[in-house]
């Protein structure tokens, strides 16, 4: 059986990863493509209760390393646990969030040297790579503004950051999208999401090799 196809969202806070992860899905599930949809940091029990800690106001400021090494625990967990094996079986796996969040909040933003967060990412996971990454632009102004109307009552602890750290977060995707021009696909996220989701489908498609039916 080959193996399925593994596709990232990346973005800022707000970008809409969660609505254009549903609304791809949706596609797929109407074409008949067996599709996995995942989340990090999370994916696992375990994951999940690290996500806790992430992203718990209460933790205040965590040292840059404690917060990459604690997004690395729940990688390894949810790589070999669940990516891999739902890969192997030919599924489609997308997830909300993977290494390129790392690269942008730990690496750009939180101020480990980037080179550093790719070479212990390769160290200690299988170094694996998604397939594609779409990742949602918008400007920080923006996307805190939808996470902040977005019906939630009370901001997580990388939502309640300053403008200026979101605004290296944006500078550090853009950096690594550039760096690897043929894994990312760059989508403009401001607009209506069914349009925004058509544009994302168009791009996608010639980069994956999926029999519809
Ligand atoms: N294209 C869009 N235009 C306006 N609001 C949007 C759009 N896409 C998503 N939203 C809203 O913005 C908020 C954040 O979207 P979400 O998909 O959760 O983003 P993310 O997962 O990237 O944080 C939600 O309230 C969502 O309904
Ligand atoms: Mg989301």
């Amino acid at each position: 059986m080959t193996r399925g196809f593994f596709i990232t969202f990346e973005g800022p806070e707000g970008s809409g990863k969660t609505t254009q992860i549903g609304l791809l899905r949706q596609f797929f599930a109407a074409r008949g493509i067996a599709t996995l949809t995942t989340r990090e940091p999370g994916g696992t029990h375990a994951g999940d209760k690290i996500r806790a800690v992430l992203l718990d106001k209460e933790c205040g400021h965590l040292e840059p390393e404690t917060e990459l090494f604690l997004m690395l625990a729940q990688r390894s967990e949810h790589l070999r646990k669940v990516i891999l094996p739902a890969l192997a079986e030919g599924k489609t796996v997308i997830c909300d969030r993977y290494f390129d969040s790392s690269m942008a909040y730990q690496g750009y933003a939180r101020g480990i040297n980037p080179d550093k967060v790719r070479e212990i990412h390769a160290n200690f996971l299988p170094g694996f790579l998604p397939d594609v990454t779409v990742f949602l632009r918008i400007s920080p102004e923006t996307g805190l503004e939808r996470a902040r109307h977005g019906g939630k009552k009370q901001l997580d602890r990388m939502e309640s950051e300053t403008l200026a750290f979101h605004q290296r977060v944006l500078d550090g995707y853009n950096a690594v999208a550039a760096s690897e021009p043929e894994r990312f696909i760059v989508i403009q996220a401001e607009g209506e999401s069914a349009e925004i989701s058509e544009r994302i489908i168009k791009e996608l498609l010639p980069r994956i090799q999926i029999a519809f039916t």
